[in-house]
């Protein structure tokens, strides 16, 4: 840290410039805001300066209020004394230049400049709503006023980041510059252009309009997205204040809102996520020095939907990708499914048929290996069985170049052993997408003993490169993510023994806020998919807990939506899932068989059953060395089996019941049920220690 001021005033002739410097995104971290309004008084005082420039340092304008100060109690200064009125209170013009962010208090500080000018690459938005609060800083007042009600709804909604191009057409901004152009210097033209224009144009000034009807209709449209969460409706209180109240009093009906959300269950996991997810990044052991590599000829071995996938995700990122398959055949229908993909894309209205064909354009079927020869970075993703991937590693350790990387999208094996039939294992590691490949975020970076840190290194900024959110693996069957869902799927299997029905059970995990309960996604997934892993496990341990109910479906063939049947029924040409009787009787029988006694359950029975199975497995995972940190699960479980993530994560849920209720709970149930409950030691150690889940210390990654 240098000594350099975080806000500094420069002057070029007549023209004063108030400079943020509070790297690296020019949060609103403390100084900041009272720096700001200090330069402006100085300007403002200053007989010489005409008009003023506000602007960042760096990569980015101004990024938003310092989270990390939310929920703290930080004193903030009171209504009238902010930066956003005396911008507005300032006799002289203030134009923003916007360059990298413009995003929450950083919009609406610009909002509260008299004019707003951006370099094309520039975005701008109001994200408050994805940490649980919505914009305090006068942005659900000023918004609406710049760029109407409906803009102002959609953006404070979603939180967006809109482009600059996008934000000048709907008025946010005055100009946007050729590409190219000096920002400073541009923008100290522009205030010597403006310098002289009286009245001086503020937004609070602007009136909103809007039919009442529109509040309503937004309601509506989020309801589905919004459920369990208080944010988004509040974002739309507050801006409907901004059509029914004058400026001041939506200023504080805006203010009191905030504070009822600052603090909310919401808002703090909504941060902690925010938070995990760039901690995620970081590789806590990774020596000075050690960066990724680049890489320029990538290629996917598999043409299934899985290598598709793939394929998709790297071509969506502008990357020229090769693909390839054991015969012509299975190639040739690898590229027309993910032609249909795209096109399901272009006739849902998400991508337009030109990008379309440039996204394809980019991905280059090959017919053999000897076409690898250039490439630097392979991922494989042929059938999920050790004996098939084994001679695709040799083949591909014979062709390409010592320096290439070897990934495998297995999702569960041991990539240790398949290393080792390479003469190169310290190149090879795992990188497992979760399906759909090229929507799903998670890239979970499996990193075996030999894998050197640059290939798990590249392997996490390959992720980041494609859009991915990277998260390192230990190498354990099933790895992270899978391993620590694994008891889950079981457990939602054995509560139909018992007495529960799949829609019941889903219906509450729906409720928690899943978007599609656990055995409608099955059905999604295809059965046969888990039942194959279920076979290789049980022919590894003979204690295996088999799962006789969902056995039967498969032998049955009802392999889910696939197959019109799965655990529900479906029409022809409809993915709806319907309740079957039909399964309700296989599960009956079967419970019967079993001499399983019935009982029945509460949303609360159910919803602990599964998620408490997932969170003890999950402490064995760390106390194994198999995890770096507990937020790194959480992040997993957001980005790859859509937990909701107002919730913030797994363990950030369970932290909010309490370590020790969970571990009662989780010892009485291995009373109850036996081995497969054996609390670990590390959420034993935690209980008896009284130490919440998110401070546990997991063993040295191993
Ligand atoms: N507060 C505190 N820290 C922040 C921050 C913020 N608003 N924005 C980013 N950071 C930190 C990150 O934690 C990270 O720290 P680390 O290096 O120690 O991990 C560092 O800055 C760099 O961030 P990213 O890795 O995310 O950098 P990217 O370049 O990938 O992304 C970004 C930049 C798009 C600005 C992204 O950081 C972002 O979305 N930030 C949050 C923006 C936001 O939500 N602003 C609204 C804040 S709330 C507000 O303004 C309330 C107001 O209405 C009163």
């Amino acid at each position: 840290m240098t000594d350099a001021p975080v806000v500094r005033l420069e002057k070029d002739g007549d023209i004063a410039l108030i400079i943020v410097n509070y790297p690296p995104v020019n949060a609103l971290g403390p100084g900041v805001s009272d720096g700001i309004i200090e330069c402006l008084n100085r300007a403002n005082g200053d007989p010489g300066v005409k008009a003023m420039v506000l602007m960042g340092d760096g990569r980015s304008f101004i990024a938003g209020a310092d989270i990390r100060g939310f929920g703290t109690g930080r004193k903030r200064p009171p209504i009238g004394s902010r930066t956003y009125d005396v911008l507005d209170a300032s006799p002289k013009p203030v134009v923003a230049a916007i360059h990298g962010y413009a995003l929450g208090g950083g919009l609406e500080n610009a909002m509260a400049c008299h004019y707003r000018i951006a370099v094309p690459s520039a975005k701008v938005g109001l994200p408050e709503v994805q940490i649980g609060i919505l914009p305090g800083g006068g942005g659900t007042q000023r918004l609406p006023r710049l760029a109407g009600v409906q803009v102002a709804l959609d953006m404070i909604t979603s939180g967006r980041h809109v482009p600059a191009p996008e934000a000048l057409t709907f008025g946010i901004l005055d100009e946007v510059l050729p590409q190219g152009a000096d920002l400073r210097s541009s923008a100290v033209a522009y205030a010597r252009k403006i310098a002289a224009v009286r009245p001086l144009p503020r937004v609070r000034d602007k009136s909103a309009t809007a039919d009442p009807g529109v509040f309503e209709a937004m309601r509506k449209s989020i309801a589905r997205k919004a459920r369990n969460q208080l944010a988004p409706y509040h974002c739309i209180a507050a801006v409907e204040a901004s059509v029914t109240l004058p400026f001041d009093e939506g200023i504080a009906k805006e203010a009191a809102l905030f504070a009822e959300l600052e603090n909310s269950d919401e808002a703090k996991a909504l941060r902690y996520a925010f938070f995990a997810e760039r901690e995620v990044a970081k590789i806590p052991d990774l020596p000075v020095g050690v960066e990724p590599h680049d890489f320029h000829i990538p290629a996917v071995i598999g043409a299934g939907t899985m290598g598709g996938g793939i394929a998709m995700a790297f071509a969506d990122f502008g990357y020229d990708v090769k693909i390839m398959d054991a015969t012509r055949d299975a190639l040739d229908r690898g590229m027309e499914k993910i032609r249909n993909n795209y096109a399901t894309s272009v006739k849902r209205g998400s991508l337009k048929q030109e990008e379309m064909e440039k996204r394809l354009a980019r991905i280059h079927p090959v017919g053999g290996y000897e076409d690898l020869r250039d490439c630097d970075l392979v991922v494989e993703a042929v059938f999920e069985r050790m004996d098939v991937k084994k001679p695709v590693f040799e083949k591909l350790d014979e062709v390409l170049g010592p320096q290439a990387f070897l990934y495998s999208n297995s999702s569960a094996l041991d990539l240790d052993e398949l290393a080792g039939v390479t003469k190169r294992p310290e190149r090879v590691a795992g990188t497992h997408f979760f399906s759909p490949a090229n929507v799903m975020k998670l890239l979970e970076v499996v990193r075996p003993p030999r894998a050197s840190f640059e290939t798990v290194a590249t392997a996490m900024a390959l992720g980041r490169k494609i859009g991915k959110v990277s998260a390192i693996a230990g190498n354990t069957d099933g790895f992270v993510a899978n391993r620590s869902r694994a008891p889950f799927n079981s457990e939602m299997v054995i509560l139909l023994e018992e007495g529960c029905l799949p829609e019941q059970v889903d219906k509450v995990m729906v409720d928690f806020g899943y978007p599609m309960g656990p055995f409608a996604v099955g059905d999604l997934a295809g059965l046969d998919i888990s039942a194959e892993g279920r076979k290789r496990r049980a022919a590894a341990n003979p204690n295996y807990r088999k799962l006789p109910i969902a056995d039967t479906l498969v032998e049955m063939g009802r392999l889910g939506q696939k197959t019109g049947a799965g655990w529900y029924r479906y029409e022809k040409g409809d993915r709806t899932p319907h309740p079957d009787p039909e399964v309700a009787a296989i599960i009956k029988r079967i419970a019967a068989e079993m001499g399983v006694p019935q009982k029945t359950f509460t949303d609360q029975e159910i919803l602990r059953r599964l998620l408490f199975s997932s969170v003890n497995e999950a402490c064995k995972i760390l106390e194994e060395g198999k995890a770096y940190r507990t937020s790194d699960v959480d992040v997993m479980w957001l980005h790859g089996f859509g937990f909701p993530r107002y919730r913030g994560g797994l363990f950030f849920w369970a932290d909010g019941i309490g370590v020790r209720e969970v571990y009662n709970q989780i010892a009485a149930w291995h009373q109850q049920y036996g081995d497969r409950w054996a609390p670990s030691k590390l959420l034993r150690d935690l209980a008896e220690s009284g130490t919440s889940f998110r401070e546990a210390k997991p063993a040295p990654f191993v």
